[in-house]
């Protein structure tokens, strides 16, 4: 790939997903966007770049940003916070909803399903006092074949091994052939849905529980920054906020703050301003007059 088609691509990617590409990382270009070059009968990366070149190429710019989303995930995913939810966070909710009876939760960034199942699950075995609440669990993501996926809800054995004990899978799964296909009463309070985080969330409306989780790492700080902003926008002030294991607020957003004894779980701080970013990287020292 020449210098002038990866700087096109890394720029469209970055302006429609927020992804960052480094040259370090061109090779994953060649193969998440080789089967789509095969789809389309291309003859190269090359050509695909020339494609989206064109103006009105809007629908294969939307699949190649498909295509470059990791949607690597499993049902309770690191369990801690899933820990952390079922002890502490949620009980929470639940004395301080006890008027409303209602709770509405956003798994953020939900690839293929799995954690707003697993949230699905915990409320199910764990919080019998929820009968009878609204409950709402409204699952974006930003790619449409994981939220088909996600949609259809059956997973190979392979990924129902993945961190899941076996007696919830028996209880909360059925097996159809060599797949599971999860129940319908645990799909029941789930809205799935297309958002991107760089866009308008206005219209999501507000959550007692934010799950952004293992997405905000592909990004630059400026566009942390604008995200974490956004989902503050969005989360109730006693609601919580909880990132992935290598994600976290400090340096660049002070909308959130650590909640005292929760690793991993913020709330929002109720500031508007969001911190300026620090500079990914030491800008270069004025030429020497
Ligand atoms: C690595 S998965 C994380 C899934 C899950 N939250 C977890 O922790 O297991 C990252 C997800 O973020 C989605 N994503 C990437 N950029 C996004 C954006 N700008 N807006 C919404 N979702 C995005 C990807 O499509 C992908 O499914």
């Amino acid at each position: 790939m020449t210098g002038a088609d990866f700087t096109f691509i890394a720029a469209l990617l970055k302006e429609r997903s927020g992804l960052i590409i480094t040259p370090d990382k061109g090779y994953l270009l060649e193969t998440r966007l080789g089967p789509l070059v095969r789809e389309r009968g291309l003859p190269s990366l090359a050509a695909l770049m020339d494609v989206l070149r064109q103006p009105g190429s809007d629908s294969v710019r939307a699949q190649v940003v498909d295509a470059m989303t990791t949607n690597e995930t499993s049902f309770f995913r690191d369990s801690h916070p899933f820990d952390t939810l079922r002890k502490s966070v949620i009980p929470g909710l639940i004395e301080r909803r006890a008027g409303a009876r209602a709770l509405r939760i956003w798994s953020a960034a939900c690839s293929t399903g799995q954690e707003p199942y697993s949230l699905s699950m915990i409320l199910k075995d764990h919080f019998p006092a929820l009968n009878g609440w609204k409950i709402e669990i409204i699952a974006t993501d930003i790619s449409p074949s994981v939220l088909d996926r996600a949609r259809e809800g059956v997973y190979s054995t392979f990924e129902v091994q993945r961190g899941m004990p076996i007696q919830m899978l028996v209880r909360h799964f059925e097996q159809v052939g060599e797949t599971w296909r999860i129940k319908d009463e645990l799909r029941r309070n789930i809205i799935f849905r297309r958002a991107n985080l760089l866009d308008d969330l206005a219209a999501l409306g507000t959550f007692d529980i934010v799950l952004c989780r293992n997405v905000l790492i592909y990004f630059d700080q400026p566009t942390k920054t604008r995200i974490l902003g956004a989902i503050a926008g969005r989360t109730a002030s006693d609601g919580a906020l909880l990132l992935g294991g290598a994600e976290s607020v400090f340096g660049l957003s002070d909308a959130f703050a650590g909640l005292p004894g929760l690793k991993g779980v913020y709330g929002p701080t109720g500031k508007t301003q969001t911190k300026p970013a620090k500079p990914a990287w030491p800008l270069p020292l004025p030429a020497a007059s």
